[in-house]
C-alpha cells in the first residue's frame, strides 16, 4: 500500500512537472490557464490580422520567419477574418492591456492573439514560440517534429514599465553583430531597454563627427589588464574599436524592430580619460598627457566644468540625440573623484562665484547644466546614484547602483528611480564558488539571488513607491572578453531579472522559475548562447584562473 502511495505521489509530481514544461514561459505570465487538447500547427497555418498595420505585420512576419526556419514551410499572413487552421492577431481597447499587454488564446482550432499595440502582440509571440516545442528557435529546419501547442489562455501584462540589460562596450568592445544577438535575447524575455554603456576611461566607442579625435585616439589603448587586477599585468597588445554612427543607426533600427529602446550612456564628469586623451583641454591642464587607461579602477583625470567642456558636452549630445531617439540619454555621473577639483584655481573660483559650499555641489552644478540641455532638447536624464550628492537635479531619473538608497532618496524627492543594486543586478559578479571559475571581478551572485530581488523597497509609501519605473541588470565587462564571456556571465541571470521585472511579486516562485528554465536552456542552446551551465562550447575562451577565489 504504502508503495502503491508512493508510486502515485511520483507520478503526480512528475505531472506536475510536466505541466510546467509544457507551459514554460519566461518571464510567468500575470496569468495561464492551462487547457486540455492542443493546436496543430500544420503546414497550411495562415497568419491572419484584423486590421493591417506595418508593426504589427512586422510582427506577423517575425513569427513566419521563425515558423519558415525551423518548420520549413512557410505560413502565409493575410488581413481580414480568420477561419480554418489560423494564428488571428486582433486589437483591443489600451484600458485593460495597457501598451505592452497581451492576451493568447490557444484552442485546437485557432490562435488568437490580442493587443492594444503592435508591443502587446510582440510579447504575445514570444510566449506563443514558448509553448511550441524548443525546436521552434532552430536556425534550420528540423524534421520529425509534432508541432503542436498546448491549449490555454493568457492574459499578461508587466509589473514595471522599464526593464533594461546593460552592457558596457568601453572596457571590452563587442561588433554589432553580438550586439543584436543581445537586443534578441532581451526582447525574447519582454525586457524593453538596452542600456548601451559606449563611453569608458578605457574606450571611447561612438563616432561624433564633430570631434574626431574622440575615436581616433580615444577608442584605442595601448594594452590591456590581464589577469586578477592585484597582479598588475598587462597584455602588450594594442586594442581598440568603435562604432561609427550608420552602425549606431542599424543598431537603435534593430532595437525599434524587436520593442527595445536603446539608451546611450555618455559619461561625465568622471570615466572620461578616453576624452581627455584626444581633448586634454576639457580637463585639469590643456598641456597635460592623458593616455587611454590599461587598467581598471577609478582614475583623479575627470572632466573640469569650464565653458569649452560644456560646449563639448552639448556638441556630443547633439548629435547623440540625432542618433538615439530615446526618452532617455544617461549621462553617467557615477565615481567622480574631486582631487583635482579641489586642487584646481579655476574649480575653486567657481565654486565660490556660485555659492557652492563644496565640490559635490560642483558635480551636481556640472550635471544640472547637462540636465537643463537635455530637457531643454525634450529627453529625459539619467545618471548614476552619485548625482543625489550635492543637490538632486530637477529632472533627473537616478539608476540605484551603491544599494537601494539612492532609488529610495530619489523616489521621497518624488524623483523616478531604476534599481540596479550590485548584490542582485551586476552581472559581472561571480555566479557560483570562484574555484574553477573564469576570473571575474568579485562578488557572488546565484542566479536565485538576482531572482530573489525585490525593487520596490517595502519603506516606500505607496506614492513613492510609483517613483520606482523598474529593474536592469548590469554587465561591466572589464574580465569579460569575448562574446562568449559575455553570455556565460550574463545568462540565465538576467532572465532571472526580466521576470523580477515582469512578473507580480506574488507570482514569483523559485524553484517553478528553476523549472522552467530547464526547460528554457535547450531554447537557448538552440540560439547558440554560451549561457553558464552550457554545454562548453569550443569557441569558449575565458581565462581560468589558477588559484581562483573571489576578490572582493
Ligand atoms: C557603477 O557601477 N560604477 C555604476
Amino acid at each position: 500500500m504504502k508503495k502503491l502511495i508512493f508510486g502515485c505521489l511520483l507520478l503526480l509530481a512528475q505531472l506536475a512537472h510536466a505541466q510546467t514544461a509544457t507551459y514554460a514561459i519566461l518571464p510567468k505570465p500575470a496569468k495561464l490557464v492551462e487547457q486540455k487538447g492542443t493546436f496543430k500547427l500544420a503546414s497550411n497555418v495562415t497568419l491572419v490580422l484584423d486590421k493591417d498595420n506595418a508593426d504589427l505585420r512586422r510582427v506577423a512576419t517575425q513569427l513566419a520567419d521563425r515558423i519558415a526556419a525551423a518548420t520549413g514551410t512557410r505560413p502565409q499572413i493575410k488581413t481580414g477574418k480568420a477561419s480554418g487552421q489560423s494564428i488571428y492577431f486582433t486589437s483591443a481597447k489600451s484600458e485593460k492591456l495597457g501598451a505592452e499587454g497581451y492576451g493568447l488564446k490557444v484552442t485546437p482550432k485557432q490562435i488568437t492573439i490580442t493587443s492594444a499595440q503592435p508591443k502587446g502582440a510582440f510579447y504575445a509571440v514570444q510566449s506563443l514560440l514558448q509553448l511550441m516545442p524548443a525546436e521552434i528557435f532552430s536556425p534550420t529546419t528540423v524534421t520529425g517534429v509534432d508541432w503542436s501547442v498546448p491549449c490555454c489562455t493568457v492574459e499578461d501584462q508587466p509589473r514595471y514599465a522599464y526593464r533594461g540589460l546593460h552592457l558596457d562596450v568601453g572596457r571590452h568592445f563587442f561588433p554589432v553583430s553580438f550586439i543584436k544577438k543581445y537586443i534578441d535575447l532581451i526582447a525574447l524575455h519582454k525586457q524593453n531597454t538596452f542600456h548601451w554603456h559606449l563611453t569608458e576611461d578605457q574606450g571611447w566607442r561612438i563616432e561624433i563627427k564633430k570631434y574626431p579625435l574622440l575615436t581616433q585616439i580615444g577608442s584605442k589603448r595601448k594594452e590591456t589588464m590581464a589577469g586578477r587586477y592585484k597582479d598588475n599585468k598587462y597584455d602588450g597588445k594594442p586594442y581598440g574599436g568603435f562604432y561609427t554612427q550608420d552602425e549606431v543607426r542599424e543598431v537603435v533600427k534593430y532595437a525599434q524592430d524587436h520593442f527595445v529602446t536603446v539608451i546611450p550612456e555618455i559619461e561625465m564628469p568622471g570615466h572620461s580619460m578616453a576624452i581627455l586623451a584626444g581633448y586634454p583641454q576639457f580637463g585639469s591642464n590643456p598641456d597635460k598627457i592623458v593616455p587611454v587607461a590599461t587598467k581598471w579602477g577609478v582614475f583623479e583625470d575627470v572632466l573640469f566644468p569650464r565653458e569649452e567642456t560644456f560646449t563639448f558636452l552639448q556638441d556630443v549630445l547633439t548629435e547623440v540625440m540625432e542618433l538615439f531617439p530615446s526618452q532617455y540619454i544617461h549621462i553617467g555621473g557615477d565615481e567622480c573623484p574631486k582631487v583635482q577639483w579641489k586642487e584646481s584655481r579655476f574649480c575653486q573660483d567657481l565654486m565660490k562665484k556660485n555659492g557652492l559650499k563644496d565640490e559635490h555641489e560642483l558635480q551636481s552644478y556640472f550635471i544640472q547644466r547637462i540636465d537643463k540641455f537635455i530637457t531643454g532638447k525634450g529627453r529625459k536624464m539619467i545618471g548614476w546614484d552619485e548625482i543625489l550628492e550635492g543637490g538632486l537635479s530637477p529632472n533627473a531619473t537616478v539608476m540605484s547602483w551603491r544599494g537601494t538608497e539612492g532609488g529610495i532618496a530619489a523616489a521621497r524627492q518624488k524623483h523616478d528611480a531604476i534599481m540596479t543594486p550590485g548584490n542582485f543586478c551586476y552581472l559581472d559578479h561571480y555566479q557560483t564558488d570562484p574555484k574553477g571559475q573564469p576570473i571575474a571581478i568579485g562578488g557572488l551572485t546565484p542566479v536565485e539571488e538576482s531572482y530573489s530581488y525585490e525593487p520596490t523597497p517595502d519603506s516606500l509609501s505607496a506614492e513613492e513607491a510609483k517613483h520606482i519605473i523598474g529593474v536592469q541588470g548590469n554587465v561591466w565587462t572589464e574580465y569579460m572578453r569575448t562574446p562568449e564571456y559575455v553570455e556565460y556571465m550574463v545568462w540565465p541571470r538576467a532572465i532571472a531579472l526580466a521576470e523580477v521585472g515582469w512578473t507580480a511579486k506574488d507570482r514569483k516562485n523559485v524553484d517553478d522559475f528553476m523549472k522552467r528554465l530547464d526547460v528554457h536552456k535547450k531554447r537557448l542552446d538552440l540560439l547558440n548562447v554560451n549561457y553558464f551551465g552550457a554545454p562548453i562550447n569550443g569557441n569558449f575562451q575565458y581565462q581560468m584562473p589558477q588559484d581562483a577565489t573571489a576578490s572582493k
